[in-house]
């Protein structure tokens, strides 16, 4: 951890807004190494013992969540007029600065990681670093043998787009896609490339994370750090 001053550090446990942060520390609410500190300019690095109200803080620079995301929630930061992810937030978790680590549709439900840790998104989201996304789609109309083959070999979207090899695995009205990247309504697109348009999309898994079951939608949890490598793996 860098030299932090006390009200960004504590900014960043997200114990509460930058505002009512200097309140907690004028009202001699924080100590640092044991002692009230009062100026909210202080200087804290890794070997500071801070507490608010008698606990200890532990500092995390980054943190990482998983969502189930609700149909109808918009995969942004912000948004005039619609809801976004963040609102689902709750308030302390609102002022760590997360943002989805890549988009779902607004109709697409599933698995979304939620992160301040702008390395590590980027990591999942390139296509370089060969970190699948696992969807299952409802499709209108039944895909085949065909439709596989094609996926495999690089499917070309109606607009010239080619795609990277894709696994597609037909299951009756549904199937299961497994792509590397995610271009704009990609999997939508693929399967409309191929004649069967999506009527539903579910993301399963992003890299060797599947989305856990117990979160109904719009709930969330913290990853722990061995679900955080399983991101980088594949299953
Ligand atoms: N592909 C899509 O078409 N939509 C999503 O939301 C994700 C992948």
């Amino acid at each position: 951890m860098s030299v932090l001053r006390l009200d960004k550090y504590l900014s960043e446990c997200g114990v509460a807004s930058r505002k009512e942060i200097r309140e907690i520390i004028r009202s001699g609410r924080v100590t640092v190494d044991g002692v009230a500190e009062t100026n909210f300019a202080r200087k804290i690095d890794s070997g500071s013992a801070v507490t608010l109200d008698g606990s200890a803080l532990a500092y995390e620079k980054y943190r990482y969540f998983m969502l189930n995301k609700p149909h109808g929630v918009l995969s942004a930061t912000e948004d005039r007029d619609q809801a976004t992810v963040l609102s689902l937030l709750l308030p302390e978790h609102k002022r760590l600065g997360l943002f989805p680590v890549g988009r779902l549709d607004k109709d697409t439900t599933g698995l979304l990681i939620l992160t301040n840790d702008g390395d590590f998104a980027h990591k999942v989201i390139s296509p370089k670093s060969g970190i699948m996304k696992r969807y299952l789609a409802e499709t209108d109309g039944r895909c085949t043998e065909d439709d596989v083959r094609i996926f495999a070999e690089g499917i070309v979207l109606g607009d010239g787009t080619k795609c990277l090899p894709a696994k597609l695995e037909p299951c009756g009205e549904r199937c299961y896609v497994t792509v590397a990247e995610g271009k704009y309504h990609q999997v939508k697109r693929m399967l409309a490339a191929v004649g069967k348009p999506v009527l539903k999309l579910h993301r399963l898994s992003v890299g060797g994370l599947l989305l856990d079951e117990s979160l109904l939608p719009g709930q969330y949890r913290e990853l722990d750090a061995e679900e955080l490598c399983r991101v980088m793996k594949q299953n």
